[in-house]
């Protein structure tokens, strides 16, 4: 598959994804989400481990394309803001761990698109916000819903009203950014982040990513409940992976999964 916005590459069993339209600071429009939907279903992801999603240039992403969304009508932007989540939730729900390597620029849709990647890595030198406020809008991609989970209501609150970029570093201390990282190294960490992960048990990252997301949007009492039943069920025969952690440790070895 060609894309006009997307690159793609694959380093062993990580995969890297770049959003590639620098003149425009990678700003998501309807192409990029077509783009992005086909890449998601696609089989590349199927023959990876890990997916790294960067930003060419010096931006990660600066937002929704606001020119574009100049045009809007109500219905046009209602569908823009649900095409959006449909494609941040392909995201969210793909079975593999994803990591956002935010090399700069995370702006508006663009934070958006990193709060629905698992783990967030940055440059030192990236700014990160949530400046719809600014343009009389607010989030819609979910940023109104996934930061306030991240971080507490309070500390999204405060992203989303001040409207104005906050430092990596104060990003991090937020608990918006797990880890960061000199600019030039940024995508390098992630690699060795990714790598770190990949070699874990794929079935276990699978369920954990899926114990977390599903758990939260539960009470914490059925989520407790569906943790237990999954639990048991690694200890089912047919749990090789399981098998195989355990005898490995009990042998003195790499696991081989
Ligand atoms: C369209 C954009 C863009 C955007 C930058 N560009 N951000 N185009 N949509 N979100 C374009 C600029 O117009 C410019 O094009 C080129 O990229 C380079 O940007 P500059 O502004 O010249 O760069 P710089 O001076 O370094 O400033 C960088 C910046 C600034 C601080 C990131 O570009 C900026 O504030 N961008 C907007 C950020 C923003 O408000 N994002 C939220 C959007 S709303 P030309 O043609 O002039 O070279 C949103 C809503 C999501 O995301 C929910 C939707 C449902």
């Amino acid at each position: 598959m060609m894309y006009n916005y997307l690159k793609f590459e694959k380093r062993d069993e990580i995969g890297i994804l770049s959003l590639d339209r620098p003149k425009a600071l990678n700003a998501l429009n309807e192409e990029v989400f077509k783009e992005l939907t086909c890449f998601l279903e696609s089989n590349d992801v199927e023959n990876i481990r890990v997916l790294i999603i960067t930003g060419e240039g010096k931006a990660f992403i600066a937002g929704a394309d606001i020119k574009a969304m100049q045009e809007y009508s109500p219905q046009n932007a209602y569908d823009f803001s649900e095409t959006g989540k449909r494609v941040f939730d392909l995201i969210a729900n793909l079975e593999i761990p994803v990591i956002a390597a935010i090399n700069g620029f995370a702006l508006g849709g663009g934070l958006e698109l990193a709060l629905a990647c698992d783990i967030r890595v940055a440059s030192e030198k990236a700014r990160l916000g949530l400046p719809e406020v600014n343009l009389g809008l607010i989030p819609g991609f979910n940023g109104t819903q996934r930061l306030p989970r991240l971080v507490g209501a309070g500390n999204a609150m405060y992203l989303m009203m001040l409207g104005e970029g906050i430092t990596a570093q104060e990003a991090y201390n937020l608990g918006v950014v797990q880890k960061l990282s000199e600019p030039e190294l940024v995508l390098e960490d992630s690699i060795k982040l990714a790598g770190k992960i990949a070699g874990k048990s794929p079935n276990a990252l699978r369920l954990v990513k899926e114990m977390v997301r599903e758990g939260l949007e539960m009470g914490s009492k059925d989520a407790g409940k569906m943790e237990s039943k999954e639990f048991g069920r690694l200890f089912k025969e047919d749990q090789k992976e399981r098998e195989e952690g355990v005898n490995a440790f009990l042998e003195k070895r790499q696991p081989n999964w």
